[in-house]
């Protein structure tokens, strides 16, 4: 049998360059998009070369350009995408909305439109665990939940999955959403992980800014949440982790359409599932400082400050579909997870 192609969209050097590795490892071939808004393209490419001795097709490009998209989808013919959403910070989409809209969402469409055209069906969708509603639902969640929206950023992902869901019902897309929050970005080899531009708004990289004594301290979000020790809880997995879920759930989605019934009408019914992938474990953000603590060997300069908007005070969900149906279970704990994240830091800082 000829290998899979995979096309991974956007956002080189975090989840995606993970997941391209993983498969690229599994004997797809690998086939890359990104618009390098957020990326070290050079460094990461390099890294994967290594990882995975090939060299991996690489487009830049932004996926809302249906000119670019139909170019590399005429070129490639991919069987299958993943589709790594785009933007991701609250506040920014609540500075600027129609940015989220337009990149989230547009994106997402064009992609759809494309993928139709060329009747490729097969999508891994990377949605969030922003989409329980937080306040309602009780912890951990499971994925009939409630869902929710409270800023435009979390709405993308809301409104992205009812479209998916859609166009599996009415135009034959077979799609797995998985539902994750919290990855730490670092591969065990070091030569993978978070390096963003600019100063990083997620605890993990910030910790370990403040503990390069790159940023002189970070302030914790409050402590007066109605938790154990007052700070926010959330649920923090490997990439690797994560990685590894995408190439399950894309394996479970080709055995699922292969043995797929036909439907009345003579058409092949198409899959539509939901998967948490989470630890089932969560951390405070005390508890994450003392870990970071623990790795770096030196205590993190702190201070408690104001709440930061948007933030719940429990964010953890049930993983046991993923490991029932998927046979996907995490593999690293959430210290090997921090060691992984400073010694990838420490081996790249500058870079
Ligand atoms: C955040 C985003 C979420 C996005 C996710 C992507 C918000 C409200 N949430 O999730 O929409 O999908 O990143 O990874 O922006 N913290 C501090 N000090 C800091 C940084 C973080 O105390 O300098 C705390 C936060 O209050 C939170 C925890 O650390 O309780 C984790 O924060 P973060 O890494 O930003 O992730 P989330 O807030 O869970």
């Amino acid at each position: 049998m000829e290998p899979q192609k995979i096309l991974i969209t956007w956002w080189l050097g975090y989840i995606w360059s993970h997941t391209a590795a993983l498969f690229a490892q599994s004997g797809y071939e690998v086939v890359l998009l990104d618009n390098l808004s957020n990326t070290h393209k050079d460094q990461v490419l390099s890294s994967l070369k290594i990882l995975t001795w090939k060299d991996l097709t690489f487009y830049e490009g932004d996926v809302r350009d249906y000119d670019f998209l139909d170019k590399v989808f005429e070129q490639e013919k991919p069987d299958g995408v993943i589709h790594f959403a785009a933007k991701k910070a609250v506040w920014e989409s609540c500075h600027d909305p129609f940015l989220y809209y337009d990149n989230n969402i547009n994106g997402t469409i064009t992609l759809l439109e494309i993928m139709d055209k060329y009747q490729v069906k097969n999508l891994i969708f990377s949605s969030s665990a922003t989409v329980y509603d937080a306040e309602k639902n009780v912890p951990p969640f499971t994925e009939t939940d409630r869902l929710n929206t409270t800023n435009p950023y979390w709405t993308t992902k809301l409104v992205m999955e009812f479209l998916l869901k859609d166009m599996s019902q009415h135009k034959g897309f077979n799609v797995i959403c998985l539902r994750y929050f919290n990855p730490i970005w670092a591969h065990h080899s070091w030569l993978l992980g978070e390096n963003p531009k600019g100063i990083p708004t997620n605890l993990v990289p910030y910790l370990l800014k403040v503990a390069k004594k790159e940023i002189e301290k970070i302030t914790i979000f409050w402590d007066n949440y109605p938790t154990p020790d007052g700070t926010c809880i959330r649920d923090y997995i490997h990439i690797e982790d994560l990685a590894q879920a995408h190439l399950q759930s894309y394996d479970y989605l080709l055995k699922k359409v292969e043995k797929e019934q036909i439907t009345e009408e003579g058409n092949l019914a198409p899959a539509f599932e939901i998967f948490n992938i989470w630890t089932g474990n969560g951390k405070s953000v005390k508890e994450m400082l003392n870990i970071a603590e623990t790795v770096v060997w030196e205590e993190i300069n702190n201070e408690i400050g104001e709440r930061r908007d948007g933030d719940v005070a429990v964010s953890v969900a049930n993983p046991i579909k993923a490991k029932q149906i998927l046979w996907w279970e995490p593999q690293k704990s959430i210290v090997e997870a921090v060691e992984d994240a400073w010694n990838f830091y420490s081996a790249n800082k500058g870079a």
